[in-house]
C-alpha cells in the first residue's frame, strides 16, 4: 500500500492506462477488460486490474493535472513495478489541419514546469514517447481508420488560459495540442525507464472554439483504449 493506492503488492499489472477521470477508468474496465477487479478506491481514484486478450492490464485514473498524475505514476512505477503507463485522456487542438475527434499521439510535450522541475533545475530536458508505443500506436490507429497526428503537444498548468499569446507561439511553432498532464508522465517513466505514450482524443479547439458535447466523449474514448491496449501490447 502507498499513501494513495490500497492495492496489495501483485495487484497492479506491468502495463497500466491512464484516464484522467476514475469513471472513465471503471468504464473503460469494464468495457474491455476480462473479470476486471477494483484494486484501488482512495480518494476517489480508481484502479482496477483485468486482463485483455490475455494480458494483465491496470486502468488508473491520473487526475487532472501534472501533480496529480505525479503522484499515481510515481507510486505506481516504484511501489508496483508498472513498467509501460499510457495516459488516454483528451486535448485541445491547436493547429486548423487537427479536426475535433481526431487522435493524436503525443511524440513530445512541451511545457512551462512540471513537478519534475525540481530535480531537472536549469536543464530544458525534452520529455518524449517510447518510440515503440509511438509506432505501434501509428498502426493501431491506421488499421482503425482512426484520423491520428503525431507530433508535438503542450502540457499545461491551467485549463483556463490568460496566455493567448502563448498559444499563438505554439501554434506557430507546430504543437498540435494542449492537455495537461503528459510532459510529467513522460519525465517520471523516463526517470525510471519505463515506457510512456499519451493518446488523445481533440474534445475542443482552440482555434474554432468548437466542443464536443459530454456525451460524444465516450464514442472516442473507444477508440483510444483500443488504440492503447493494442500499442501496448504490439
Ligand atoms: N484538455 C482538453 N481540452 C483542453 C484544453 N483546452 N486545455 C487544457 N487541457 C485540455
Amino acid at each position: 500500500m502507498t499513501p494513495h493506492i490500497r492495492a496489495l503488492a501483485g495487484q497492479i499489472a506491468e502495463t497500466v492506462l491512464m484516464p484522467g477521470d476514475p469513471l472513465r477508468a471503471r468504464w473503460a474496465a469494464e468495457t474491455f477488460l476480462d473479470a476486471p477487479e477494483l484494486v484501488n478506491d482512495v480518494r476517489g481514484m480508481l484502479g482496477f486490474t483485468g486482463t485483455w486478450r490475455g494480458n494483465r492490464v491496470t486502468i488508473h485514473g491520473s487526475g487532472m493535472g501534472m501533480p496529480s498524475l505525479s503522484i499515481y505514476a510515481n507510486e505506481l512505477i516504484s511501489r508496483y513495478g508498472a513498467r509501460t503507463l499510457i495516459r488516454i485522456g483528451s486535448c485541445g487542438a491547436m493547429q486548423s489541419h487537427v479536426a475535433m475527434r481526431d487522435v493524436i499521439l503525443a511524440q513530445t510535450a512541451s511545457s512551462i514546469s512540471t513537478p519534475s522541475a525540481g530535480i531537472f533545475r536549469d536543464l530544458n530536458f525534452a520529455p518524449c514517447a517510447d518510440f515503440g508505443l509511438l509506432r505501434a500506436a501509428v498502426d493501431a490507429a491506421e488499421r482503425h481508420g482512426t484520423r491520428a497526428h503525431v507530433g508535438g503537444i503542450y502540457s499545461s498548468d491551467v485549463f483556463y488560459d490568460e496566455r493567448p499569446d502563448l498559444n499563438e507561439t505554439l501554434t506557430r511553432h507546430g504543437i498540435l495540442g494542449v492537455e495537461m498532464e503528459a510532459a510529467e508522465l513522460y519525465s517520471v517513466a523516463a526517470r525510471h525507464g519505463c515506457r510512456a505514450l499519451a493518446v488523445l482524443t481533440v474534445s475542443d479547439h482552440l482555434l474554432t472554439q468548437e466542443a464536443l458535447p459530454p456525451e460524444e466523449r465516450q464514442s472516442n474514448f473507444r477508440d483510444m483504449v483500443e488504440i492503447a491496449l493494442e500499442s501496448a501490447f504490439a
